[in-house]
């Protein structure tokens, strides 16, 4: 036992990065509300082709297995499909995190031809109007379903992904019907959790208890529904974390399996933390190795050395390992308190504050990610 009474802290080294997260690029035509990330860069250029092919390879090296390729938008990167390519070559298993805006028949064959194994579709609603409203612009609804359709005929698994928020929930069954229409394998029903432009639209955003329930009702009823029609289509509901006692083992621990790299080539254990008042290495100029194994940002917390009470002491923190870290710095104002989402919180009071805000009857307006609003964004 150490001095203060909790038992020795953990310093099992990390394992390899299992989970890479390339995001190509911060631009996209879409300005949902709930994005994690931020319009533009605030300095330096993306990655070029070179560079990013290079990032691939060191991650491969390290041990990364699974690739995914988001944004923004990274349908936006021409050089998307040489970078596909690249990392079939390499051996990753290969998935596409895409809005479907700038997808095309052509493009879908492209992209299956440079070998890329998995296309994931985000919908923000059952009904063009709702969508329309929810992304901040027309016309996406449509080709999101024409797209969805193509992917589909093309052979990727069928992989849709649906963040959940007050403005949608009701609609939860609309939603997963549509998903079936689509003949979808997979169905993510992402409840919004709330960093970046979903931490400035809370008050927007948040749904109450009786709808998370009731939406979670719809869910199993249309999972025994798909069982009796001995249909395959697993349903994931993710339930806010603002409605649970106990927090989440975000991203499986700080600096254990997964790694996000920002489209300037900065290196985060998740793609949250370029919130934390953290500096963070980047590819440029160190390599993945020394980033993942030696640098302070990922070894910031790791472990259970850098705990407070109550996690220090507390019989869970190596299932839950304190929580998430963001959500922790943007409702506390410092990243290593337990997760205020845990009862044991001293700042439990925080969540229950939320969620008595979100029985307020009129949501606030919602703020739309774009460069109009960029100074707003979410800087804790
Ligand atoms: Fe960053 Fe949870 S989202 S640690």
């Amino acid at each position: 036992m150490t001095s203060n009474g909790s038992s020795c802290a953990d310093v099992t080294p990390p394992g390899p990065p299992l989970w890479l997260l390339a995001e190509l690029t911060y631009k996209c035509p879409l300005q949902c509300p709930y994005c994690a990330n931020p319009v533009q860069l605030e300095g330096g250029a993306e990655l070029s082709t070179d560079q990013w092919r290079d990032v691939l390879r060191q991650a491969r090296g390290l041990g990364a297995a699974q690739l995914g390729f988001s944004g923004g938008e990274p349908l936006t990167r021409p050089d998307l499909e040489q970078l596909v390519a690249c990392a079939r070559e390499l051996g990753y298993y290969t998935n596409l995190i895409t809005s479907g805006m700038g997808l095309t028949e052509r493009r879908v064959q492209t992209l299956a031809d440079a070998g890329l194994d998995h296309i994931q579709i985000s919908f923000q609603d059952a009904e063009a109007a709702a969508s329309a409203y929810l992304a901040g612009t027309g016309k996406a609804f449509e080709h999101k379903l024409e797209m969805a359709r193509v992917v589909k005929a093309a052979g990727f698994p069928m992989v849709l992904n649906v963040v959940i928020h007050r403005h949608n929930i009701d609609r939860i069954g609309d939603i997963l019907q549509m998903c079936l229409d689509l003949d979808a394998d997979y169905v993510e029903l992402a409840s919004c959790q709330y960093y970046g432009w979903a931490q400035l639209n809370r008050q927007g955003l948040m749904p109450t208890l009786e709808q998370v329930r009731a939406a979670e009702r719809t869910t199993e009823a249309f999972r025994q529904k798909i069982a009796e029609q001995g249909r395959k289509c697993r349903l994931l509901f993710v339930v806010p974390d603002y409605y649970e006692e106990r927090p989440k083992p975000c991203m499986g621990g700080w600096g254990s399996i997964f790694l996000t790299v920002t489209p300037d080539g900065t290196a985060l254990p998740c793609h949250s933390a370029r919130e934390l008042p953290i500096s963070f290495p980047n590819v440029r100029d160190t390599p993945l190795r020394d980033i993942w194994y030696r640098s302070g940002g990922f070894n910031q917390f790791r472990g259970d050395d850098w705990m407070p009470a109550p996690c220090r002491s507390c019989d869970e923190r190596h299932q839950d390992f304190g929580g998430c870290r963001c959500q922790a710095w943007a409702l506390t104002g410092d990243a290593a308190q337990a997760d205020p989402v845990c009862s044991k919180s001293p700042h439990h009071d925080l969540i229950l504050a939320a969620r008595a805000e979100a029985l307020q009857p009129e949501a606030a307006p919602l703020v739309y990610r774009n460069v109009h609003n960029a100074k707003l964004f979410y800087r804790g």
